[in-house]
């Protein structure tokens, strides 16, 4: 079976696991809390932007963004995250646009451009090609529009025994979902690892500007073995939970985000 039919099979099954879990809290989302954490939040301002949100599962992020004041569009392999994106969308009263497609079918699909496009924690992994992926962001933004990405470090995942480097045969796992209440659910799940020089040469191949790359030493997610919970007050003042990993008794890096921008 090919990777998309594998992959969408596994999301619309945990899609279905992640609505009732305390990790994705929807409960606390209907009541007005935001599901972005404190590293996009400080790098994005989206007030009064157009805004596309790549890989966007059931649009809590994107429906957080369309809160903190965007016009927003997500996009999912999904169907089952976009029906539910699409019903958060009428609870919530979001003027909120979901499509459901392979993510390199993106700008056929939404035929228009945006001021920014963003991306987050557990995205890239799913697709086999970063440059057709470049491809895409750059086709999406106007030109000075800005990209915005944070992700999972991939030496976390050099740590827990897969490659590092690029590989043209995806990794193929039996795996559980990563919320709380799993629940024993197995899914076969097809990923491809990729060093932050393969995503930051091919968005510079796409003709974007890079503007900031960050690397951070925790993860806002308990979302990988053997992390450790800090409780820190973050720069908004608000208290957050942070997880760190150590190793060999130093903290490793767990997130990284970068921002470009599309030449002019
Ligand atoms: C870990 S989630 C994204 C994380 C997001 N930050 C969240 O937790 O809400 C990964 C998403 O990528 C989507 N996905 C996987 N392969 C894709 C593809 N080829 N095109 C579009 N979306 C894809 C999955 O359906 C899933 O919703």
């Amino acid at each position: 079976m090919d990777y998309l039919t594998v992959n969408k099979a596994a999301w619309d099954k945990r899609t279905k696991i992640h609505v009732g879990s305390k990790f994705y809290d929807i409960e606390g989302f209907l009541k007005g809390k935001s599901s972005l954490q404190e590293i996009e939040l400080c790098g994005l301002n989206v007030k009064g932007k157009s805004l596309l949100h790549l890989q966007c599962h059931f649009g809590l992020d994107t429906l957080s963004w369309a809160r903190e004041g965007a016009d927003v569009t997500g996009i999912d392999l999904s169907s089952a995250a976009i029906e539910q994106a699409q019903d958060l969308a009428k609870q919530i009263e979001a003027e909120a646009k979901f499509i459901c497609t392979d993510l390199y079918n993106t700008p056929e699909r939404v035929s228009r451009q945006f001021d920014i496009v963003f991306t987050s924690y557990g995205a890239i992994a799913w697709l086999p090609d970063l440059d057709r992926w470049a491809k895409v962001v750059s086709d999406c933004l106007k030109a000075g529009g800005q990209f915005y990405m944070v992700e999972f470090h991939p030496l976390e995942a050099l740590l827990d025994g897969y490659s590092y480097f690029a590989q043209q045969e995806p990794d193929v796992d039996e795996e559980g979902t990563y919320t709380e209440n799993c629940d024993g659910e197995i899914n076969t799940v097809m990923s491809w690892p990729h060093p932050i020089s393969e995503v930051l040469n091919a968005l510079m191949k796409a003709g974007l500007e890079l503007k900031a790359y960050n690397e951070f030493d925790f993860s806002p997610y308990d979302a990988f073995a053997g992390l450790q919970e800090e409780s820190i007050t973050n720069s908004a003042g608000e208290l957050s939970t942070r997880y760190f990993l150590e190793h060999k008794q130093q903290r490793a890096p767990l997130t990284y985000s970068v921002s470009a921008i599309k030449s002019g």
